[in-house]
């Protein structure tokens, strides 16, 4: 997880702008933001959130970095012109491509993005070799490599990207074969090194959290970053007193640029609930992102 260090209300006058009652945006290329929805939605119940799944461009990870940040510009474009106060990078691979240049271009709004969890493994692992689930783009950003250097010193950090992952996950193939045999190839010659942790380095592997359990037996322990993720976002919220006060607002309403009926028959399957789910369009001359007529 990253974020900035001391929030104060100088330094962020679109959010100040924005208000309490405003929405927190969360984006990610598809349906895995909604493991961060989920740990948002646990923590900080008052809340509006707006939650936007670029599914016209899914997957992230395969693609160029600057690709992905001009992906990342445009849906941060559009939660600001929602009057969002916070916006939630539920995305590994849009912070690695896309964060430190969104902190300088939107200065005035705060955000909330991720990195693996290889600090809390690498503090954690007694075997002191740990596995990190995570995509190629994710891999190759300086975001990544600084977290290794920093935190990793003296331990082994082995990495594998899962081709194929996040599309099984992104059709709702949480238990298939396919997926079974994808985690496998990924794990296996990684517990065969010793690992005793696994960081999930994509915000998609969460829902195949039981998968990975299965295969890597109890001994070992998964790493979700979305509950810590949720409390720095309160944390944000609330040395900028920008949390919803009002005890019982929270909503959620949920954008796709993809398709709106497929994502709203996932929802009940990944996050136990049905929701109605509208639709935007990703404007390829313009690089932005609109509304959908009607
Ligand atoms: N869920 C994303 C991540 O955390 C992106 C996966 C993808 O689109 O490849 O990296």
């Amino acid at each position: 997880m990253t974020a900035p260090n001391h929030p104060s209300p100088e330094r962020y006058p679109l959010a100040m702008a924005a208000g309490a009652m405003a929405p927190v945006g969360v984006f990610d290329s598809g349906v895995g933001g909604l493991s961060v929805l989920r740990a948002l939605r646990q923590l900080l119940p008052n809340e509006k959130l707006l939650f936007l799944a670029d599914q016209a461009h899914v997957p992230y990870g395969s693609r160029p970095l600057a690709q992905v940040q001009g992906f990342a510009e445009g849906i941060v474009h559009y939660l600001l012109a929602q009057g969002a106060k916070l916006v939630v990078v539920a995305c590994n691979t849009a912070s690695a491509a896309a964060l430190q240049r969104m902190r300088l271009d939107f200065p005035g709004l705060p955000f909330v993005g991720m990195e693996p969890a290889v600090k809390p493994a690498a503090e954690t692992t007694r075997s002191g070799a740990v596995g990190v689930l995570a995509t190629p783009a994710t891999f190759q950003g300086a975001l990544y490599a600084s977290v290794v250097e920093r935190f990793a010193q003296g331990v082994r950090v082995l990495q594998h990207t899962c081709p194929g992952l996040v599309a099984q996950i992104e059709a709702g193939q949480l238990k298939a074969p396919e997926t079974r045999r994808i985690l496998e190839d990924a794990l296996l010659p990684m517990l065969a090194e010793g690992i005793d942790t696994v960081v999930l380095g994509c915000t998609h592997y969460p829902f195949v959290i039981p998968l990975i359990e299965q295969i890597a037996g109890p001994g070992v322990r998964v790493i979700d970053p979305a509950p810590a993720v949720a409390r720095q976002a309160g944390r944000i919220l609330d040395a900028l007193a920008l949390r919803n006060p009002h005890a019982s607002a929270g909503s959620v309403t949920y954008l796709t640029s993809g398709d709106p009926a497929a994502l709203q028959a996932m929802l009940p399957k990944l996050i136990g609930e049905s929701a109605p789910v509208r639709g935007v369009r990703w404007d390829e001359a313009r690089g932005s992102l609109e509304p959908l007529a009607g």
